[in-house]
C-alpha cells in the first residue's frame, strides 16, 4: 500500500471527527447530543487513567497502527459501517450488536461484552479468537502495536472509565 492510499482516509477520518452529518445516513436517528470531541489534553489526561499497559499506550503508533483497520472501519461517532462496524463506544458494547449492521451469525451470537483484553486476544488472531466470523484480517502480531491501538481506539471512540466499570453487586 503507498503511503497516499493510507494517509487519504486518515485525513478523511480527521476531518469527519464525528461531526460530519453525511456520514450519519445509516446511523439510527441520532439524539441531539453533541459529539464528544477530545481537545489533545483530554485525551492525554484520558490516556494516562487508563489501566496499565494501556496507559503507557503511544497514540501516534497507535493511529498508524489503526490505518490498516482504516480500510473496513470508521470510528467517529455516528460514522458509517463500511465491510466492518463503526467502532464508536466499542468499549463496554456486547460483540455484534451495532443496530443494522450485517455481522456473520458467530459475532452476532457471540455473548461476550468488548474490553481491552477481548480486543487484545481479536487483534492477536481475529480467526481463532471468533470461528466463523467473516473479518478478514490476518490479526496485528506485535503486542505493542496491539497495546497502542487499543490505547488510540479507547481515546478515540467515547471511552470513559465508566464504560467499563464493573456493575455494582445488588444489595
Ligand atoms: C478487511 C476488512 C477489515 C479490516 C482490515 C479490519 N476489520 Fe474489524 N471487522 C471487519 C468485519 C467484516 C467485521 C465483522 C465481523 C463479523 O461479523 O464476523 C469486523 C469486526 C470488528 C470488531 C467487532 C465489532 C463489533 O461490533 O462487535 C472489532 C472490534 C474490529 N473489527 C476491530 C478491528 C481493528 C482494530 C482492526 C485493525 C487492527 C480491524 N478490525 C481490521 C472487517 C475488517
Amino acid at each position: 500500500m503507498t503511503r497516499i492510499a493510507v494517509a487519504a482516509p486518515l485525513l478523511l477520518a480527521l476531518a469527519a471527527c464525528g461531526q460530519d452529518p453525511n456520514t450519519a445516513s445509516d446511523a439510527p436517528a441520532a439524539p441531539a447530543k453533541p459529539a464528544r470531541v477530545l481537545s489533545d489534553a483530554e485525551k492525554a489526561g484520558l490516556l494516562a487513567s487508563l489501566p496499565a499497559p494501556y496507559n503507557a499506550g503511544d497514540l501516534d503508533n497507535g493511529r498508524r497502527a489503526f490505518a490498516r483497520c482504516r480500510s473496513c472501519h470508521t470510528i467517529g461517532e455516528g460514522g458509517p459501517d463500511m465491510a466492518g462496524p463503526n467502532l464508536y463506544g466499542v468499549f463496554g458494547r456486547k460483540a455484534g450488536d451495532r443496530p443494522r449492521y450485517n455481522y456473520s451469525n458467530a459475532m452476532r451470537t457471540a455473548t461476550f461484552t468488548w474490553d481491552a483484553e477481548k480486543l487484545d486476544h481479536w487483534l492477536q488472531n481475529p480467526r481463532t479468537f471468533l470461528p466463523g466470523n467473516k473479518m478478514t484480517f490476518p490479526g496485528l502480531p506485535d503486542a505493542t502495536d496491539r497495546r497502542d491501538v487499543i490505547a488510540f481506539l479507547k481515546v478515540e471512540t467515547g471511552y470513559t472509565p465508566e464504560t467499563e466499570a464493573p456493575t455494582p453487586p445488588a444489595s
